[in-house]
């Protein structure tokens, strides 16, 4: 069912410092910060050949990343995306093996303008999975 790995998603405390290691010290391409008001997050996109890693930080006060940097007060990996050729063929898969959608279980337009859901961690070996149909 899931295709390529889309992106990994870094929630980081400091979105300059976490863009100038992953520019300076690591040696990617990265992108200038890209608001992003309705998903309450502001992103730097890393792009590595055969994939990306997103920079997200809080915007707003609201964000859904606010908890997870609250617990996680240096940062880490809030979530990873997996494409998916149909997503309403891979979410009725998944509830019929018995994993839980976040939210109301609609997908919803994400990050990158495509419908994209959210998979409980519990369900996912502790990793939020986000599916993405590319
Ligand atoms: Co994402």
């Amino acid at each position: 069912m899931i295709g390529k790995l889309n992106h990994v998603a870094i929630a980081v405390p400091d979105l300059e410092a976490a863009t100038a290691l992953y520019r300076d010290t690591l040696g990617a391409k990265v992108s200038a910060p890209v608001p992003q008001p309705a998903h309450g997050v502001t992103v730097v996109f890393v792009e590595l050949p055969n994939t990306k890693v997103e920079l997200l930080h809080p915007l707003g006060d609201k964000s859904p990343i606010a908890a997870f940097l609250e617990k996680n007060g240096a940062g880490g990996i809030h979530h990873i995306c997996y494409e998916v050729e149909d997503i309403y063929a891979a979410r009725d898969q998944l509830k019929a093996k018995g994993a839980r959608v976040l939210g109301d279980g609609e997908p919803k337009i994400g990050a990158h303008d495509k419908p994209v859901l959210f998979l409980h961690p519990k369900d996912f070996v502790g990793t939020l999975v986000e599916l993405e149909q590319a």
